[in-house]
This record gives structure tokens, C-alpha cells and sequence, in this order.
């Protein structure tokens, strides 16, 4: 191995030998556009799954093990945060695993640090299960995020309403009860994680708890069916309302995650491009039912098969309006990578984004490749068909550099994408993945010079 101090290194040299990100300046994408995309390409887990999923383990002293947990950055965060708190947490993605067993038996300090969640605002949602069990919860404000605010106001307001006083100060949030007491929860804005939070708080409530308004994402469905087999009593998951009658304990038990149908949404997306003909396999498309449909209406064909979906393209794309909604609506977490598709659409596209205020951090990337894009307010209007060019661009948040990797396979030329930790975070070696259907994509990475030399192959 070199020794110079600054070694140029392909990440799956490493293969997770145990470097942190910190060991990495900046890792970046180099991608060389114009290819078609072919073939069958996998969709892993999902990872707005298994993080309540993880956190709902919290309630209980047993055993919880799920599968199908995918590789990816914010697990590791989730793991981490959750083996601060004193959980045992085994993750192992050995051939056959994708699997966490999660053990919160010796919970000794039901905390979670400022240091953890500002990495990862999902971190809240140990809020609603700590103070649930434990009868207290102290947790970091999470701060906002490259896309928005993100207060937890609903959270708060919601684990008041069970019972916990609740206090905010010197950037924590502080739950206390002796134990919740069911109630009548209404959410003033429809919240993934809110509606999750509370949905794990009730179910060691005492009495019924009625939730209304309340966020009908696969995923929240996906922790209603983990709560039930660990002796939950949910009804209405997947609708507005949702009524948990409350158990005094809840046991163990084993799940299988959702497919992601973020990052299958994003793969369907890439091979509408350039012409492609790509098999997306493992998603389910009953999550992906208005994404689909959009697809259809831009002229790319969308088949439906046994174990995903399949998407051809001749190449000619017509422009479309799309305005993010909750979901079963356009999920705002495909609205980057619609803006992509939308540069080689003929026509004028309008990309409306209801759900976050500041979302279109892409667009400023994509206009430095040649994209015409004009923002006013919550919209974007797209022009296309325009050729894109490649360029050294930035990632600024893990939808946004997702929606630049697809910029980059359709451009002209040759595309360096800086700071893809941020892809890292919810893309499971998205690059191995792409190149396996035939995308000109290699990662590579810095090492500081603390670190050099000390890494082995393999
Ligand atoms: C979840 O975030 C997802 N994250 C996000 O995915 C996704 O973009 C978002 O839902 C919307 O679908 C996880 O599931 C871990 P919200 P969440 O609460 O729950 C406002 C990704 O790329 N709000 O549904 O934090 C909020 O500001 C990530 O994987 C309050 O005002 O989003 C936003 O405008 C990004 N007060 C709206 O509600 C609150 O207490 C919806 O946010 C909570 C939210």
C-alpha cells in the first residue's frame, strides 16, 4: 500500500474494515454519462423503515430482530445511538443477513446526545418509545437540515397530550411521565415520524389513544405490523386514523423490512434515461403507485412484474407537472430525481414542493450542467429537452445528490459529485448497483493523513 499521505482509494478496497466516515475527507462520485442502463438491479431494505423499526425495539426487554436492514449510514447512526443508551445492538450484513438483533434490557440512560442527532434528526424517534417504557427521555433538539426546519412541535405536543411533561431547554427536549395515559391526539400537519413516535408512545399507554391525520406511508404500516406482533392492539395503520388500545408490556419478535420504494423509485428513474431498459426487482409497486403512473405520462413504459417493476425507454421524454403530496401522493423524496428526468423532457415541466420549504438545492447543481431551470418560491419550472454537461458538483443532502448521480448519467462527458456521504446515507453502494447495469460510476475517497498506510485490503 502507498504511502503517500493523501491516498487516491477505491471504498470497496475497504469493505467496511471498521473506517468511520471521519477517516474519509470527502469521498466522491466519478461518472461518465451517456450510457443506457440494463439489466436486473436489486432494491434493498427500507430505511425510513427500519429506523422506527429499530427505535420501537426500545419497548420492550426482549429480543427484536429484523431483516432485510440495508446497508447504510444511518443505520450505523441508529446502532449507535441506540447501544449509547446501553441496548445491545448485533447488525450484520453477511451474505445471507441484512439482520439486526436488538436487545433493550439494560437501558440504563435513555438519552440521546446532541453529538448523535445532529447527524440524524430521525434520532427523535426514540422520543415517543423511551418515555413510553422508561417514563422518561432526554433528547437533542434535532436542528434543521439542508431541506428545512423540521421542528418536532407535533411530537411534542402529542406525548403532552398522553400525559408526559414535556420540557425544551439548552437544546434538549425532556419527557417525563409516570406512565402515558391514552388520549386524543389530532395532528395539526400530517408527520411521518410524528405520527410514528406516537404510535410507538401509546402502545404501553394507559387506555385507548385515537390518532387523527395522521401520515399513511408504507412505513408507518410497516411498524404497525412489527407493534401488533410484539403484542401491540393497533387498528387503522395505512388510513388517517389510528386507534391503539394500550398493553402493559410488549414482547420480542421477528420482522422482514419493506423494500425501499425511495431508492426503487430513484432506479426506475435512472433507467428511463438514455434509453434504458431496466428490471428493478425486490420493490413492491403498490408503494410506488402515483410515481408510476408520472413515469407513464412522461412516455416511459412501466411493467408491473412478479418481483418488481420493469422500465423501458425509446429516449423521447415529454414534460409533466408534478406537485409533492403526502403520501399516497408524489413523495417529496422523488422530487429531485423527477427534476433530473424533467431536463430531458420536451417541454415545460412545473415541480411543485408542498411538503419542505427549501428542497431545490439540486437545481443550483443542475444549472451549472446546463439545465434550464427557473425557481419561484415553491416551484420549479424545467425546460427541456436540454443537454447536460458534466461538471464538478456538490451534494447537499441525500435526495439531492441522488437526483445529481442521475443528472450525471444522462450528461455529456464526465461528472465528479463531492461530499457523497450524504448518498451514504440512504443508498446501499448505489454505485456497485449501477455499475452492475452498466453505468460508468467509480467512487473514490481521501484518506487523512492520520490514516494512511494503515489500511489492508479486503
Ligand atoms: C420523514 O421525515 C422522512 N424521514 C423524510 O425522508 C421525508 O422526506 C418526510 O417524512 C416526508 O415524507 C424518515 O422517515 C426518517 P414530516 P419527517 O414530519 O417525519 C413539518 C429522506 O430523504 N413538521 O413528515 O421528519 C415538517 O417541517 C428523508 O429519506 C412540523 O411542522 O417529515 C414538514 O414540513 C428526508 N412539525 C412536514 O411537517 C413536526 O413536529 C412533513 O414532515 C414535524 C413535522
Amino acid at each position: 500500500m502507498g504511502t503517500s499521505s493523501r491516498l487516491q482509494l477505491q471504498r470497496t478496497d475497504f469493505q467496511w474494515t471498521g473506517l468511520r466516515e471521519k477517516d474519509f475527507e470527502m469521498d466522491k462520485f466519478v461518472i461518465r454519462g451517456g450510457n443506457p442502463l440494463l439489466g436486473t438491479i436489486h432494491v434493498s431494505g427500507a430505511k425510513n423503515s427500519a429506523l422506527p423499526l429499530m427505535a420501537a425495539a426500545l419497548l420492550t426487554d426482549e429480543q427484536v430482530i429484523l431483516e432485510n436492514i440495508p446497508q447504510v449510514r444511518d443505520i450505523q447512526t441508529e446502532r449507535n445511538l441506540l447501544a449509547a443508551m446501553g441496548a445491545t445492538v448485533e447488525l450484520g450484513y453477511g451474505k445471507a443477513q441484512h439482520r439486526t438483533i436488538i436487545q433493550c434490557d439494560k437501558v440504563l440512560n435513555p438519552e440521546a446526545s446532541y453529538e448523535l442527532v445532529k447527524t440524524m434528526r430521525a434520532s427523535t424517534l426514540v422520543l415517543g418509545p423511551l418515555v413510553a417504557r422508561f417514563g422518561r427521555a432526554r433528547v437533542s433538539l434535532p436542528g434543521g437540515c439542508a431541506i428545512g426546519a423540521r421542528p418536532i412541535d407535533l411530537h411534542i405536543k402529542g406525548l403532552e397530550r398522553l400525559g408526559a411533561t414535556m420540557t425544551v431547554e439548552h437544546g434538549y427536549v425532556e419527557a417525563k411521565a409516570d406512565r402515558l395515559r391514552g388520549g386524543e391526539i389530532a395532528f395539526d400537519k400530517i408527520s411521518v415520524t410524528g405520527t410514528e413516535d406516537l404510535l410507538m408512545a401509546a402502545t404501553l399507554a394507559d387506555g385507548d389513544t385515537i390518532m387523527q391525520n395522521c401520515a399513511r406511508e408504507p412505513e408507518v404500516v410497516d411498524l404497525a405490523n412489527l407493534l401488533i406482533k410484539m403484542g401491540a392492539n393497533i387498528e387503522g395503520a395505512g388510513t388517517s386514523t389510528i386507534r391503539i388500545k394500550g398493553v402493559a408490556k410488549l414482547h420480542g419478535a421477528k420482522h422482514r423490512i419493506i423494500p425501499d420504494r425511495i431508492e426503487a423509485g430513484t432506479f426506475i428513474v435512472a433507467g428511463a434515461l438514455n434509453g434504458g431498459d431496466l428490471h428493478v426487482v425486490g420493490c413492491d409497486p403498490s408503494h410506488l403507485t402515483v410515481v408510476l403512473q408520472k413515469l407513464e405520462e412522461v412516455g416511459v413504459k412501466i411493467t408491473k412484474t412478479a418481483d418488481g417493476v420493469r422500465v423501458q425507454s425509446e429516449g423521447s421524454l415529454k414534460a409533466a407537472d408534478v406537485a409533492t403530496e403526502e403520501y399516497p401522493g408524489f413523495p417529496t423524496d422523488m422530487q429531485a430525481q423527477f427534476m433530473a428526468l424533467a431536463t430531458q423532457a420536451e417541454g415545460t415541466s412545473i415541480i411543485t414542493e408542498n411538503i419542505f420549504e427549501n428542497r431545490f438545492m439540486h437545481a443550483q447543481e443542475m444549472l451549472r450542467m446546463g439545465a434550464n431551470i427557473k425557481i419561484e418560491g415553491r416551484r420549479a419550472i424545467v425546460r427541456g429537452k436540454t443537454l447536460l454537461s458534466g461538471a464538478a458538483v456538490l451534494a447537499s443532502d441525500l435526495r439531492a445528490s441522488a437526483s445529481l448521480v442521475l443528472a450525471a448519467l444522462v450528461a455529456d462527458g464526465e461528472t465528479i459529485i463531492d461530499r457523497v456521504y450524504h448518498i451514504d446515507r440512504g443508498y446501499e453502494q448505489i454505485e456497485e448497483k449501477l455499475k452492475g447495469v452498466g453505468a460508468q460510476i467509480r467512487r473514490i475517497g481521501e484518506l487523512l493523513p492520520k490514516r494512511a498506510g494503515v489500511v489492508t485490503k479486503g
